[in-house]
């Protein structure tokens, strides 16, 4: 479930300053227009020039069991970024980390500049500028489509129906679904589900996209279809952290593979380099099992 996903947050939530925004700061409401879209326009080629991700020496367990183990990572403004290694190896915990779904114990998770351990920003920077998308669809089921796109802009943003609605319309259009606005989401197919749920991240406007296996609760012939609009959103320029089991996909959309073992990065670079010629042993040994089982 994403932090926009949770209904008592998206309740309780009022548009509230922005932190990361272009044009917060000191009101401006005596300014002339042209130095205030001037000023704007230098906030947002300021904040373009942070990394949208910095996450320094991150460590996270759970009880006894250490899950992440100082992890590295930095991702600038259209980075696609794709995670892969074995089950268990920290990747989830990595990406729910960068959504406040777990607190990290220690090291420092920075989004657009901002520190994440600072209570002051950190609800409004994770609910406002980034999305998230998991395995399983999490549509709100007694929600129609629309509405299920509709709801965090509504809410969260304080975006008026009649604009959010055609906002969802466009980008139902967009993936194909502009038919099925007025259904519920039980009546459509998992590949068709899972494209609105992406879609209903992307009318947040995120910064960052975050993607959790988004292909894996689906049948076999439904992937590529999810796969392709991710690839289009990587082609569009969307900024997206994205844990994977896919590799050719990874080799295809991302600008950094992360190879993940034991809760550390043991190997990040180009999808070629790692894919072709990875330099750590664990690296070797974990694409061997994936060409072994025939999935590269
Ligand atoms: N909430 C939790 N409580 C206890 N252990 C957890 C929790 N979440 C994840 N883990 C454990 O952390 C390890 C890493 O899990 P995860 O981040 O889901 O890996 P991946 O996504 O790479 O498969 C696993 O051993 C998993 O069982
Ligand atoms: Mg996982």
């Amino acid at each position: 479930m994403t932090v926009d996903e949770r209904p008592g947050r998206v309740s309780n939530a009022t548009p509230a300053p922005d932190p990361a925004s272009p044009g917060s700061g000191p009101a401006s409401p005596g300014r002339a227009p042209a130095t205030s879209e001037r000023s704007n326009r230098r906030a947002k080629d300021d904040l373009d020039r942070l990394p949208v991700l910095r996450a320094t020496g991150v460590h996270k367990s759970f009880g006894p069991l250490e899950v992440l183990k100082g992890v590295e990572l930095t991702m600038a403004t259209h980075d696609v970024v794709c995670l892969i290694g074995s089950s268990g190896s920290g990747k989830s915990t990595l990406l729910r980390c960068c959504n406040l779904l777990e607190r990290i114990d220690a090291g420092t998770i920075e989004l657009f500049g901002h520190d994440l351990a600072d209570e002051r920003v950190n609800e409004d920077l994770v609910r406002r500028h980034t999305g998230m998308v998991f395995q399983s669809f999490n549509l709100f089921p007694h929600l129609r489509v629309l509405d299920n796109v509709t709801l965090a802009p509504r809410r969260v943003l304080g975006v008026d129906r009649g604009a959010a609605e055609a906002r969802a319309k466009e980008l139902l259009e967009r993936i194909g679904l502009a038919d099925k606005a007025h259904e519920y989401p039980d009546r459509l197919s998992g590949g068709q589900q899972q494209r609105v749920a992406i879609v209903r991240s992307l009318a947040m406007e995120p910064r960052l996209l975050l993607l959790d296996e988004v292909t894996s609760a689906l049948d076999p012939e439904l992937v590529a279809e999810v796969l392709d609009l991710v690839g289009e959103l990587a082609h569009q320029g969307m900024t997206m952290l994205i844990a994977t089991h896919e590799m050719g996909f990874a080799r295809e959309v991302a600008d950094t593979v992360c190879f993940l073992e034991g809760g550390r990065i043991v190997e990040s670079g180009p999808p070629e380099r790692i894919f072709g010629d990875p330099t750590e042993p664990a690296t070797r040994r974990f694409l061997q099992r994936i060409i072994d089982a025939g999935r590269l």
